[in-house]
């Protein structure tokens, strides 16, 4: 075992250095190699893991230094907050948060910790200690080698428990978080997409063909967190420390979703983990809802038993539209998707748009989910919305479902875009405030 940790160590410290932070020759260093973006397509369950391993490690204290790991604690170790929180909160709409600020003012330096955040999350006292279980410096080195549809207006029949719209959870106790990494939050900052009228010069500038179509960086990250009241939704006490906690107006809430989003290919890696008692789509629990999870072909890392992050399981991951043969991919968690648990992440979010006129497309979440479960929307309104020509005439049944997004949302009838993508990122266009004061002159192209 001594003779393992030798071998090891120069790597471990490498991949420390890799992340950016230096530890001490005499600690130890438990931090992990950084995920490989190939991964995401060669295997997409692996590096779903290794991105949760990388973003639940402890995080150094913000006032140092915010999105960096701390080397010196293992992951799940007690009081412990994890990386992404450390990363700038989108904020909803009545709490800006810390990136699209009220009057649509530019947002401070990466490292600033001038505006007030929420209190993070982190892992419950009672849960078991990770120090102990990792004296196992094996089971360490084996897992480190390996190294809103939310505008329910129109849909006001079905009741999702999520309303993204403002990413909090209405009326069932619990609610949701957006975070963003450096990378994303720096091209936020040099292109002015913090404002609703900086997006609305940006769509005209590319129309004028001053600026390209928007891409973010390939190491972009965002996620999602969906946490759950464990009073509303009676939770049994002994079950708590089972989560990763957090504190919000004196309640206490845990983890029940993570979504992790990267830009390690071009149109995003996708993936989705839950708490292991909450439902599991298609399981035995809901066998009704089926296809919107899938197998984990690569298993929770041996370096999580013991752990609050041993609680926690994959959903699915999601590269693509469609595949090979044509068929639609699927992907969707039971509590943040409640009410539309048949959709695809990818599929809905690229209707996330801007335009010269003013806002993005019309109904853009509707319409995604009308390609694969029509009967969420109801029929009527789905032909409305995508067109009769994709519905068997007279019948409640759609010709062939989709995956990919239908050209026409884009594009007026003289092939004129109309609606620049935000690179699928939903939190620009649903959260930028509209600007009450000038903005820097850089951002008028
Ligand atoms: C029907 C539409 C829809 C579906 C399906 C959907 N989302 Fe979203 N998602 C949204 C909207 C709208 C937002 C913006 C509001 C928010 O941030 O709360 C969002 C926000 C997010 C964010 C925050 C980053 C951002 O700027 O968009 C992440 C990460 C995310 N979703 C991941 C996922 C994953 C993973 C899935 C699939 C398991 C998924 N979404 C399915 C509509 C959808």
């Amino acid at each position: 075992m001594v003779k393992a940790f030798h071998l090891i160590a120069p790597l471990l410290l490498s991949s420390a250095l890799f992340q950016g932070v230096a530890v001490a020759a005499t600690d130890h260093n438990y931090c992990q190699s950084a995920p490989l973006r190939s991964d995401a397509v060669d295997y997409p369950s692996k590096h779903a893991w290794d991105l949760f391993l990388m973003l639940n490690h402890p995080a150094l204290d913000r006032r140092i230094a915010r999105g960096q790991p701390d080397c010196t604690k293992p992951i799940g170790q007690t009081g412990s907050t994890a990386v992404w929180e450390s990363w700038r909160n989108a904020g909803k709409i009545d709490v800006p948060g810390e990136v699209f600020l009220e009057g649509g003012t530019e947002p401070p330096d990466w490292n600033d910790n001038t505006i007030k955040d929420e209190k993070p999350g982190s892992v419950p006292p009672a849960a078991v200690d990770a120090m102990s279980v990792l004296g196992n410096i094996e089971a360490f080195a084996s897992s480190s080698a390996d190294a809103s549809f939310h505008d329910l207006a129109l849909i006001d029949r079905i009741n999702p428990q999520f309303s993204p719209g403002d990413g909090v959870f209405k009326g069932k106790g619990a609610f949701g978080e957006t975070r963003m990494n450096r990378a994303t939050y720096e091209f936020i900052k040099k292109n002015c997409l913090w404002s609703a009228n900086g997006l609305r010069r940006y769509a005209e500038a590319f129309l004028e063909g001053k600026k390209p179509a928007i891409q973010f960086p390939t190491d972009s990250m965002e996620v999602k967190a969906a946490w759950i009241d464990f009073e509303t939704q009676k939770i049994p006490q002994d079950k708590w420390d089972t989560y990763y906690v957090a504190e919000y107006n004196g309640r206490k809430f845990g983890l029940e979703t993570l979504h992790i989003l990267t830009k390690d290919i071009p149109d995003w890696f996708w993936a989705s983990f839950h708490h292991k008692d909450q439902l599991s789509i298609g399981s035995a629990k809901d066998p009704i809802i089926k296809g919107a999870e899938h197998e984990d072909a690569f298993g929770r890392p041996k370096i999580l038993d013991g752990t609050v992050w041993q609680n926690y399981v994959l959903g699915g991951t999601q590269i693509e539209f469609e595949s090979s043969v044509g068929v639609p991919s699927q992907l969707s968690d039971a509590v943040v998707e409640k009410g539309f648990v048949t959709s695809s992440c990818i599929t809905c979010h690229a209707t996330a748009t801007i335009s010269a006129k003013g806002g993005g497309m019309p109904e853009g979440q509707q319409k995604a989910i009308c390609l694969l479960s029509p009967e969420t929307i109801g029929y009527d309104d789905c032909r409305k919305l995508i067109g009769d020509r994709y519905f068997v005439p007279g019948k409640d049944e759609i010709v062939s479902t989709r995956g990919a997004p239908l050209p026409e949302w884009y594009y007026d009838k003289s092939d004129k875009l109309t609606y620049l993508p935000t690179d699928f990122l939903y939190s620009i266009p649903q959260r930028a405030q509209v600007e009450t004061s000038s903005p820097p002159v850089r951002c008028i192209w």
